[in-house]
């Protein structure tokens, strides 16, 4: 175990994050750093709501800052696989905006109240490599792999930001949905170009990794949504004014993007996702 912060230091690099924040990764006239630096509570909530809250912005910290692995992560699999330099280089910023959120995330957990700080298995494994795929296909796998989960990270983000009263965890959630609408481009992106890409063979693989992935990603959004006990229409009203919506109807939710969402969009790219969806089974080599 170590210790997580995700503090921006004052080195020699500090001042060029900065420009960084208001050059490539600025989105809009959004600015929810700037936000957050004077931001309180415009809202009354009791020291339980409060708790729980920091708690979730604390994890997504966690989940935020891990998730820049998997796009670094994704750029030798991207070079091995002979995609063109634009998917390489914006899958960088991608690992950017990852880091990002997950400073925007301790910043809401320092507006509630909390140290943005926690004791974490800071390991980091490799992508998975899949010994029975080309290089183009591992690489498509696991780019695919994030693509769904940031899909179904930009429904749940949307459907917070909507519900967030709290101007601070509005700022922070627009930035956060509009970068994982980029994010989930890179996986349909690689998509759509193996359609041309992949001899019958290779589809036939794809299809076979699909109920892995499916039921993988289920898992893991599972984990990341742990269930508390139940709770008032009034204290599930005020974790939404927080943008910190409860495990609940966030697990209901997914389950309703998949449906809705997912599966529609990897059958009418010639995927048989609802019988690999039938068929899911988690997996640590998704
Ligand atoms: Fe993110
Ligand atoms: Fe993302």
């Amino acid at each position: 175990m170590a210790k997580l912060r995700v503090d921006v230091g004052d080195g020699p690099l500090s001042a060029e994050y900065g420009r960084l924040l208001r050059t490539a990764l600025r989105r809009g006239e959004g600015d929810p750093e700037a936000v957050l630096a004077k931001a309180t509570l415009v809202g009354d909530y009791s020291p339980e709501i409060l708790a729980i809250a920091r708690d979730t912005w604390l994890r997504r910290m966690l989940h935020e800052h891990h998730s820049a692995t998997i796009f670094s992560n994704l750029l030798p699999q991207l070079m091995e696989a002979e995609v063109s330099l634009d998917v390489k280089a914006v899958t960088l910023r991608m690992a950017m905006d990852e880091l990002r959120h997950a400073t925007l995330c301790a910043g809401m957990v320092r507006l509630l109240g909390g140290e943005p700080e926690l004791e974490a298995n800071l390991h980091t494994d490799p992508l998975p490599t899949h010994a029975d795929a080309t290089r183009f296909e591992a690489a498509l796998r696991n780019a695919l792999f994030a693509g769904l989960s940031e899909t179904v990270a930009l429904a749940l983000l949307t459907q917070e930001r909507e519900l967030a009263t709290e101007p601070a965890a509005r700022a922070v959630l627009t930035q956060l949905a509009g970068d994982e609408v980029l994010h989930a481009k890179l996986g349909w992106g690689l998509l759509n170009d193996a359609r041309d890409l992949l001899d019958a063979d290779g589809w036939a693989r794809l299809e076979r990794y699909l109920p892995i992935a499916l039921g993988t990603l289920e898992a893991r959004m599972h984990e990341a949504m742990p269930l508390g006990k139940p709770r008032t229409d009034e204290e599930l009203d005020a974790l939404d004014a927080l943008g910190a919506m409860e495990s609940r109807e966030g697990r209901t939710l997914f389950a309703r993007t998949m449906q809705d969402v997912v599966l529609p969009r990897l059958e009418a790219a010639g995927l048989a996702a609802r019988e690999a969806w039938r068929l899911r089974r988690p997996s640590q080599e998704a």
